[in-house]
């Protein structure tokens, strides 16, 4: 695992050492904390699929997992996350993130389903949906309305989203979860 020491330059005011991981890779950044840790993703490691749309935890596009958990990054200042463990959209599929470097089953799924339109939401979706499917092998259709409810997407009228959370749970009841359970794996190296 890397260990990155990296240095902000574009945060002004009064700053710290703030050390976090992100997608496994270690990191220890001087920076403002009251920075939105959306931003640090997107400006300072480069990560742009966390989205922003409504900067007001109302859309659910910047969802990433903070310690396993969805969290709206556009709320979280990054002086709050020292010592924690941030997976964004980058850290769950290709390679280095798995190691079969495959899809994970649900971005498989919205794929199959036709679920992804012009894409903006579909990143926060996703991230908001990988512990939901991880952690359960069914689901009522209006289980999965409410668990989204969060997240905004104006084009598909979430039909299609619905149907990829059912097939992907359908292929991990069926045993086709081929794809490395990336979580399941942190999990049992954590437990
Ligand atoms: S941009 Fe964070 S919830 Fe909308
Ligand atoms: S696919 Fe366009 S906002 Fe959801």
């Amino acid at each position: 695992m890397g260990n990155s020491k990296m240095k902000s330059n574009n945060n002004k005011g009064t700053k710290m050492i703030v050390r976090f991981e992100v997608n496994h890779r270690k990191y220890e950044m001087e920076l403002n904390p009251g920075r939105r840790l959306l931003d640090v993703l997107r400006e300072d490691l480069g990560l742009c699929g966390a989205k922003e749309s409504c900067g007001l935890g109302e859309c659910g596009a910047c969802t990433v997992l903070l310690d396993g958990r969805p969290v709206n990054s556009c709320l979280v200042m990054v002086g709050s996350v020292m010592d924690r463990k941030i997976i964004t959209i980058e850290g769950i599929s290709g390679k280095g993130a798995n190691e079969s470097g495959s899809l994970h089953p649900i971005q498989r799924a919205f794929v199959e389903s036709g679920a992804v339109q012009c894409g903006f939401c579909t990143p926060g979706l996703i991230m908001n949906l990988v512990p939901f499917v991880e952690s359960r092998e069914s689901a009522e259709d209006d289980e999965i309305r409410r668990y989204i409810a969060g997240n905004l997407c104006r084009c598909t009228g979430y039909v299609k989203i619905v149907e990829a959370v059912q097939s992907a749970l359908k292929w991990k009841r069926e045993g086709q979860w081929s794809n490395t359970d990336l979580y399941a794996k942190e999990k049992e190296a954590h437990s």
